[in-house]
């Protein structure tokens, strides 16, 4: 069933465990990402971003597909906007139907985050779509962000936030980065800042970049209060790790066999993560009332 984010992430919050938001840039990914999360009984997020629909997943084309996908699924799929960056493309993104919208305002001056966000919220609420907004700001691995502690989320300032913006889930900035980190490199988290973030906030917060993080962070943010972990390079890894082998020892393989492969290594590794941060057996189908049930 197609969702937005409220519901799903607010029983996340309540009951301790996270919803994986995974990229996913055409009709297999999106596939094996909703039948990684059926077989699961897993709430899931399938989301993108603005660059990434820009260049693959024309939203025209693609957005359709995945809403048909997530309402045939058993499980709540929510359809977000990853990093929307202006007016222009969350208000084109409401229209097209996407159900949960991030604001990425979180380079701009405090201030001006507020508005931009506040604005976003009352436009989206309206229709029955909720929000996703980052305060501090989590940069690229690539650039070394994330390591120092001055783009961190600031308590105070995130319980102001919420409370200007409505927003209903919060990205913060805790220690990690978006994309590969350097080789043999595991981000350090802090823990006491989140565990600080959740008790002030009481509500469902995000971790972005969530590859390359370690399973040992990624299960102690769970614990600590994360609800929600944005998940892209680590997903295409797979699928490119099972297709370089699949081309090593079949070199024949043609493309039909080679995206098949793909879809397959996405799905598998989807299914290992919702286990691993406990969204699993969450939504058990029920055929006596013809629906699903927590
Ligand atoms: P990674 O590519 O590091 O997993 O980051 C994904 C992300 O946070 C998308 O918003």
């Amino acid at each position: 069933m197609l969702v937005n984010m409220k519901e799903m992430l607010l029983n996340a919050d309540r009951d301790g465990y996270a919803v994986m938001a995974v990229n996913s840039v055409n009709m297999e990914m999106a596939r094996a990402v909703i039948e990684a999360a059926n077989e699961e009984h897993s709430p899931i997020i399938v989301q993108m971003g603005r660059s990434q629909m820009a260049k693959l997943a024309h939203a025209e084309d693609i957005l359709p597909m995945i809403i048909a996908m997530a309402k045939r699924a058993d499980v709540p799929v929510c359809l977000n906007l990853d990093h929307g960056p202006d007016f222009k493309t969350e208000v084109d993104a409401i229209h097209r139907g996407f159900t949960n919208v991030m604001i990425d305002a979180s380079s701009l001056p405090y201030e001006e985050n507020v508005r931009r966000t506040r604005i976003v919220a009352d436009l989206a609420h309206a229709s029955g779509i909720t929000v996703e907004a980052e305060l501090g700001h989590v940069g690229q691995a690539a650039d070394g962000d994330g390591r120092s502690a001055d783009m961190y989320t600031n308590v105070a300032q995130a319980v102001d936030f919420v409370q200007k913006t409505g927003v209903d889930a919060l990205a913060v900035a805790i220690g990690t980065a978006h994309g590969k980190y350097p080789a043999g490199f595991v981000p350090k988290l802090d823990f006491q800042r989140l565990a600080e973030l959740k008790a002030a906030l009481k509500m469902p917060l995000v971790l972005h970049g969530g590859s390359g993080s370690g399973d040992e962070n990624i299960r102690k943010a769970v614990a600590g209060g994360i609800n929600k972990i944005n998940v892209c390079t680590d997903a295409f890894h797979a699928a490119e790790l099972a297709m370089k082998a699949k081309w090593e020892h079949e070199p024949e393989t043609d493309y039909l066999n080679i995206m098949v492969t793909a879809e397959s290594a996405i799905k598998l590794f989807v299914r290992d993560y919702i286990r691993m941060i406990g969204s699993n057996n969450r939504y058990i189908f029920d055929f006596a009332s013809n629906g699903s049930k927590e």
